[in-house]
């Protein structure tokens, strides 16, 4: 019979059966390569989330014995800002109602998860300990949210460990803005981007992206690369349309007047 490990080597989707995820199948596949790579290198780990809605991207964990301690931050509202310009609706979104589809998944998820019913900025750092190795960040997507969310996993995280963003196509200007201050800071750190959407940024030599799994979708990376453009596509559609190519040119033509600007787009 397949163990939980073979199953995980595997990548196998299986793993997410159980609770409908916000996820596409590369992400779930991509997801459980950093996990199966993660466990590898840190044995025993403390998996934190920012954004669960139902639970979907912590089952694996919680059928994880490796994986010790998990934490849910969910600030729960009804609908969520997004910085595609408008707000996702998520009617009947509870812990409670979480907490009952994870105990399906393994009884013990009670004991393994600590749950927080608000905003990192309202989660105590002091609170999660021990520390997690393992981040992802998935609540409200929007630059500011994914900002503040990535400062409250690198206060919270030991020296060596991993952050991951979920839809990277959509707080993009979130993961610049990062990249340039771990830049400045000096920090070192790898960051790379896994299909469809998942971004990665490791700390202290953790390395995942050595491991076979990942370095697999390291090299054939088209798939995020193309999934996160053409997710774009419809903004350049509406962009290039003749009556916004016209507000285009007499914008164009102002900033040109303005700053002396040649070839402003
Ligand atoms: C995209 S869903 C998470 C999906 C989940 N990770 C999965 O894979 O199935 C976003 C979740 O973020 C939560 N949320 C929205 N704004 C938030 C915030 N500012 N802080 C924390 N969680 C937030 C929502 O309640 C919702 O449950």
């Amino acid at each position: 019979m397949s163990t939980f490990e073979d199953h995980l080597a595997a990548l196998d989707l299986e793993l997410f059966a159980r609770i409908p995820a916000q996820l596409t199948e590369a992400d779930k596949r991509s997801l459980l390569a950093v996990q199966h790579s993660l466990r590898e290198r840190i044995p025993h780990y403390t998996y934190l989330e920012i954004g669960s809605h139902l639970g979907g991207s912590i089952q694996p964990h919680l059928l994880d014995e490796r994986c010790g301690r998990i934490y849910s931050i969910d600030k729960r509202p009804l609908a969520v800002a997004d910085e595609r310009g408008y707000k996702v609706p998520y009617p009947e979104n509870s812990t409670a109602h979480m907490l009952k589809l994870l105990r399906e998944v393994n009884p013990q998820a009670d004991e393994r998860i600590i749950c927080f019913d608000a905003d990192a900025s309202g989660v105590d750092p002091a609170a999660i300990a021990p520390s997690p190795h393992l981040c992802l960040i998935d609540g409200e997507h929007t630059d500011r949210a994914a900002t503040a969310d990535y400062a409250f996993c690198r206060k919270v995280m030991g020296e060596h460990g991993v952050v991951l963003f979920h839809d990277g196509n959509i707080i993009y200007s979130a993961l610049a803005g990062i990249l340039e201050s771990l830049g400045s800071e000096g920090t070192p750190f790898h960051a790379y981007a896994l299909p469809s959407s998942v971004f990665v940024i490791e700390f202290g030599e953790v390395d995942l992206h050595k491991s076979a799994p990942i370095a697999r979708m390291l090299i054939d990376n088209h798939e995020q690369y193309l999934f996160g453009l053409l997710s774009l596509e419809h903004y350049r559609e509406v962009y290039n349309r003749k009556p916004i190519r016209m507000i285009r040119a007499v914008w164009q033509a102002w900033l040109r007047t303005k700053h002396g600007l040649r070839g402003a787009r």
